[in-house]
Parts: C-alpha cells; sequence; structure tokens
C-alpha cells in the first residue's frame, strides 16, 4: 500500500500522472465498484471542500469527489488491500483529518471570551456524523504522547458545519489546561464518540427555562442556538449564573437576542440580574410556571432547580463525590497486567493507579466510557447510582464502578 500512498501524497503535491499500478487499480476499482476514482471535469471547475482538490492531467483537471473517494475508501476492496491497519493508518499520512472511520475535527478558530475559558472553533471531517443539541462529545488529544480524552459539549446549534467548544480552565485539569494554553488553529483533535441524552424532544415546548452554572452554558447554549436556527417562536428565558461579569460566556450575544429574557447572576460580586444562588425568585423573575426547564450547572444549582421545578432535565458536569463503598475486602484481578490487590472500597480505577497501572480514562465520572474495560467475573456496584451488577462477563466503567467480592478485570 505504501506505493498507493506516495501516489496519493504525490496527486495531492503536483501535477503528477497516475503510474500503470495506479491505473490498474483503477480499472480494477471501475470493474468491481462502478465508480472512478479519477473523473474528468473542466478546468474552471472549483471545489471549495477541503476533500476535493483538482490537478491537470492531460488538458483536462482530475479531482477527487468527496462522494467517489467516500464509495470508494469504504469499500471491501479498500478494505483488504489496507489491512490489517486500515485505510485510515494510510489516508492520515497525507492528512491528519483525512480519514473514513476516525472522525477527527482541524481547529480553524481560538478566542478568549473570558480570561478562564477559551472558545474553539471546530471544522471536523467526513467521518463525524454529528450530535444532537445538549449532547457532548467525547475530545481526544495527545499530551506529552499519550491520548487524553474528555467530554465537552458543543455550543454551536445542532446541524452546524462547525462545531465550537468553549472550555473553561479547571485547576489541576489536565486537558482543560492544556487547550486554554495550547489549542492554536491547525491542531488536530479526535471527536471519539458522541453521547448523552440531555436533548429536548423533538417537539419543542411552548414555554422554555433554560438555567446554567459556569462553564454549563454550552449545552443549552446549543438548544437555543439550535431553536433560532429553527426559526422557533417558542417563549424562552435564560439564566446563567457566574461568579462575576467578567466570567460570563456568551454575554453579549444573549445580551443582544431578541425575544429571549436574559437574567445574570454574579455569584461573587452580586452585581448581576438576580442576587444569590437559584430560588424561587429567581424562577418567577425568568419564567413563571414554564413548561420545560433545562439545567446544566454545579450539582447544587441542579439540586436547587430541581428543588423548585422537579421535572427538570439536567446535567451537571462536575465530578461526583464518592463515598467509598464499604470493603468488600475481595480480590481484584487486573488479569492483563496480572496485578492483584485487596478491594479498599474506592472505584476501581483509582484502585488501579494506585497499584501502579495507568488505564485510560475522561471524565471520571461514568459519562465518556473511554474507560471501560471487561469484567470477566465477579460484581461490582455502581457508586453514583448504586446499581449493583450480574456476575456475567460485561463491560464496566471502572471510575464508578467498586468491586463487591472477587472480580477481574481486563487491564
Ligand atoms: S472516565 Fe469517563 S466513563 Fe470513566
Amino acid at each position: 500500500m505504501a506505493w498507493r500512498v506516495a501516489s496519493l501524497r504525490s496527486s495531492r503535491d503536483g501535477d503528477e500522472r497516475p503510474d500503470s499500478r495506479d491505473r490498474d487499480l483503477l480499472d480494477r476499482l471501475d470493474r468491481e465498484l462502478g465508480v472512478r476514482l479519477f473523473t474528468d471535469v473542466k478546468h474552471t471547475t472549483t471545489w471549495p471542500n477541503p476533500l476535493t482538490r483538482c490537478c491537470k492531467y492531460d488538458n483536462s483537471v482530475h479531482m477527487f469527489t468527496e462522494t467517489l473517494t467516500q464509495r470508494v475508501l469504504r469499500s471491501p476492496l479498500v478494505d483488504l488491500l489496507t489491512g490489517p491497519h486500515g485505510v485510515d493508518r494510510y489516508t492520515e499520512l497525507v492528512a491528519p483529518t483525512w480519514t473514513q472511520r476516525d472522525a477527527r475535527a482541524t481547529v480553524v478558530a481560538v478566542r478568549r471570551q473570558t480570561p478562564r475559558s477559551v472558545t474553539l472553533t471546530l471544522e471536523p471531517n467526513q467521518a463525524f456524523t454529528g450530535f444532537r443539541a445538549g449532547q457532548h462529545i467525547n475530545l481526544t488529544v495527545e499530551i506529552d504522547g499519550r491520548r487524553r480524552t474528555r467530554p465537552y459539549s458543543p455550543a454551536s446549534a445542532e446541524g452546524s458545519p462547525y462545531i465550537e467548544l468553549t472550555i473553561g480552565h479547571h485547576d489541576g485539569g489536565l486537558v482543560s489546561t492544556y487547550l486554554n494554553h495550547h489549542a492554536r488553529p491547525g491542531m488536530v483533535v479526535g471527536l471519539d464518540s458522541v453521547g448523552g441524552d440531555f436533548v429536548m424532544p423533538t417537539a419543542r415546548p411552548r414555554r422554555v427555562l433554560f438555567v446554567s452554572g459556569g462553564s454549563g452554558i454550552t449545552p443549552v447554549m446549543s438548544m437555543l442556538r439550535t431553536m433560532r436556527a429553527e426559526g422557533s417562536d417558542r417563549e424562552v428565558a435564560f439564566i446563567h449564573y457566574a461568579r462575576s461579569a467578567q466570567e460570563a460566556c456568551y454575554a453579549g450575544e444573549l445580551g443582544a437576542m431578541s425575544g429571549v429574557r436574559v437574567l445574570h447572576g454574579y455569584t461573587r460580586d452580586g452585581q448581576g440580574d438576580l442576587e444569590g444562588y437559584f430560588g424561587p425568585d429567581h424562577l418567577a423573575a425568568a419564567m413563571p410556571e414554564p413548561d420545560a426547564v433545562f439545567v446544566c450547572g454545579p450539582q447544587a444549582l441542579v439540586e436547587a432547580v430541581r428543588t423548585h421545578y422537579p421535572q427538570a432535565l439536567a446535567e451537571s458536569f462536575v465530578p461526583p463525590v464518592f463515598t467509598p463503598s464499604a470493603e468488600s475486602g475481595g480480590r481484584i484481578a487486573f488479569t492483563d497486567s496480572g496485578v492483584e490487590l485487596t478491594d479498599d472500597g474506592r472505584p476501581l480505577l483509582e484502585q488501579a493507579e494506585d497499584s501502579g497501572l495507568t488505564p485510560e480514562s475522561g471524565c471520571r465520572m461514568g459519562i465518556c466510557g473511554s474507560c471501560t474495560r471487561r469484567k470477566s467475573s465477579g460484581v461490582v456496584k455502581n457508586l453514583i447510582t448504586g446499581t449493583v451488577s450480574s456476575s456475567e462477563a460485561e463491560d464496566v466503567r471502572i471510575c464508578v464502578s467498586a468491586p463487591v467480592g472477587d472480580v477481574d478485570i481486563a487491564l
């Protein structure tokens, strides 16, 4: 496959003709797939998409079209030709985002709305299949040679061609600190997966109240932007809490929105529209008796909103404080590494790290799934929900799971 990669690279770099092996492959693709990798078009054709490029060949212009490229690169034949690594391991040599199966994005803009956050605009590649407003994306960056994954909720509208992330700088936060200090246009990040059920119903509620605290503003901002992009005529109110006016993200954009009642609460300097923390007076000031409330922020804010509006759909991105379960005294066997220890009641991830292992992890709160490991035997308890697993073999999120007796984990 090396010759093919060289050919792809050279065809991006200049006006080289396909050699005879290229021609053989093209002919074979033509016969077996019913498509040609190269298509003749007029000189004047311009193609705005970065996955499409043009080069002169025999007084005509040859180009990759996205559709053809995708069909070809995802074909079983190309899969076979590029085995065992897969076509992405070759095409990424040409451009890091030129992958068919691995969703990635290029940072195209970096701006700072507040001193303690950074806002990134990402252009995803063709492998990214989108998200629903309110969901999170597992973002992967490489820091000191290790891939680190963290979930972030986009603030951009559902269906937007660009993804906007606003990432708060959390003291001690490895990925947030790295992105706040090092993110720059041209940087490529992984988009490992999309998840979360913090989403609006398809039939939009008639009167909607959004409540957010700190960096929890991003998923509700995405919901609000989505509704506006839809041309929604729903009644909307928005309460946002920040420590001070200087730390309030999106204040300018929210303030300029017509038809949205926006109230700010500044918990440190008290200079906002609302005083103190969320309570019935804040609810009354924003929107008495809403049809739906969406809240994202620290756990205390979520609980305060639910005290007054129990049906509120909520998401909290602040790691929960685990109360260790009772020490089971059971034997934990990390079977891949041969490490064995006695359970002390903490999550399996913490116990593995303290024994010198370095399992992959992300959110450390059971959301992103990056710590998932196979439990081949034994029972574990989810420290957030209290759910006890079966003794069957299954995948468990070791950041929120503690043993109940002996367990074997593939790690
Ligand atoms: S680290 Fe995210 S689910 Fe465990």
